[in-house]
């Protein structure tokens, strides 16, 4: 096994509350193996650039509390080439970058994959709000997003009941429901509308709202995950057709942002460590899962085969919680 000296940390893809408290972990627990740490700026687009900053404890001070990364995140096409790949690759060699840890979603996960091919010993975690990788039940930052959508709904209900409105509500989640069946579950709503599940029946919708009103009840949500409909013309069609005011609200990148609760924070905690005992092993090509209530790692092929899908349970349960 070659000689460690040196690893290498960065977010990758949509950043998520948490990222922060992984960084700090890598770093504290590298330094404390004997390692150097180096953060490499803007993900893999600023690792082409070969944007390189030394880390030490004192670089991830207080940084746990904060949402967002300091190290900040993008996305780049030149790395999803052959070439690109190969760049890096020898960036990594000539800053003696002995070892990387990726912090993002799946798309960065096969990033790593393809450095992990080029000689780079590369580690993923999950850090993103959409709960979407099917290896781990946890990924940094959906805590602190869906307690931040929850809160929001909660607000959006008191004005839309004082208006005896309908309210359609669209949460993060591009290509996945987890957000939004949460959401239904803690705030209750008319229905959900998410992409791993079929077509959604719209008249079964106006349905649902009609007969709820008709037993007495005074507003109503409907909770769409990003990826599903067009939240405005959702709206105007549901107005037209129960004749009930409906406005359309879109809580966007909010759900991104904000202080990590503490299931953020000590998630990422133990997964930034537990990447580093990984690296420092020699391991690479793995992710890092929470999976039945423990850690583990998983190759990181294996890990993406595995397609997510909605808890079944959960899923009843939520609909149950709709009954009026
Ligand atoms: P996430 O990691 O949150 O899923 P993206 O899917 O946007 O976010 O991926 C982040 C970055 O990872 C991309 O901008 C790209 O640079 C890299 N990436 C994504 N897919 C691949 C791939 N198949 N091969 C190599 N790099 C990839
Ligand atoms: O991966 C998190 C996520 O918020 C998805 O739910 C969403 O589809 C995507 O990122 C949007 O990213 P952006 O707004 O940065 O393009």
């Amino acid at each position: 096994m070659k000689e460690l000296n040196t690893i290498g940390v960065l977010t990758s893809g949509g950043d998520a509350p948490g990222m922060n408290a992984a960084i700090r972990a890598i770093v504290r627990t590298a330094l404390a193996s004997g390692l150097k740490v180096k953060g490499i700026l803007r993900g893999y687009a600023g690792l082409l650039n070969e944007e390189i900053i030394d880390m030490d404890a004192k670089s991830v001070s207080e940084i746990s509390r904060r949402g967002g990364t300091i190290l900040y995140t993008a996305r780049c096409k030149e790395f999803v080439t052959k070439a690109g790949q190969e760049k890096a690759a020898d960036i990594c060699r000539k800053h003696g970058i002995d070892g990387l840890i990726v912090i993002g979603g799946d798309g960065s996960f096969k990033g790593a994959q393809k450095l992990s091919a080029l000689g780079v010993n590369t580690i993923g975690i999950p850090g993103t709000i959409d709960l979407d990788i099917d290896c781990t039940d946890y990924t940094i930052g959906f805590d602190t997003a869906v307690n931040t959508a929850v809160s929001a709904i909660d607000k959006i209900k008191d004005t839309s009941t004082s208006h005896e409105r309908c309210s359609i509500i669209e949460v993060m989640g591009r290509n996945a429901g987890y957000i939004a069946l949460w959401c239904q579950m803690a705030n209750g709503a008319d229905g959900i509308l998410i992409p791993e599940k079929d077509a959604f029946d719209y008249q079964d919708l106006v349905d649902t709202i009609m007969h709820n009103r008709q037993r007495g009840k005074t507003h109503h949500v409907i909770i769409n995950a990003e990826g599903v409909g067009h939240s405005n013309t959702l709206a105007k069609r549901i107005e037209a057709a129960t004749g009930i005011e409906t406005r359309a609200t879109i809580l966007g990148h909010i759900q991104r942002g904000g202080t990590p609760t503490a299931r953020d924070r000590v998630v990422a905690a133990t997964m930034g460590a537990y990447a580093v005992d990984l690296i420092f092993k020699g391991e690479t090509d793995r992710v890092i899962c929470y999976k039945d209530g423990k850690y583990v790692d998983f190759d990181i092929n294996e890990g993406l085969a595995m397609k997510k899908t909605i808890d079944e349970y959960q899923f009843l349960v939520s609909r149950l919680m709709s009954m009026y």
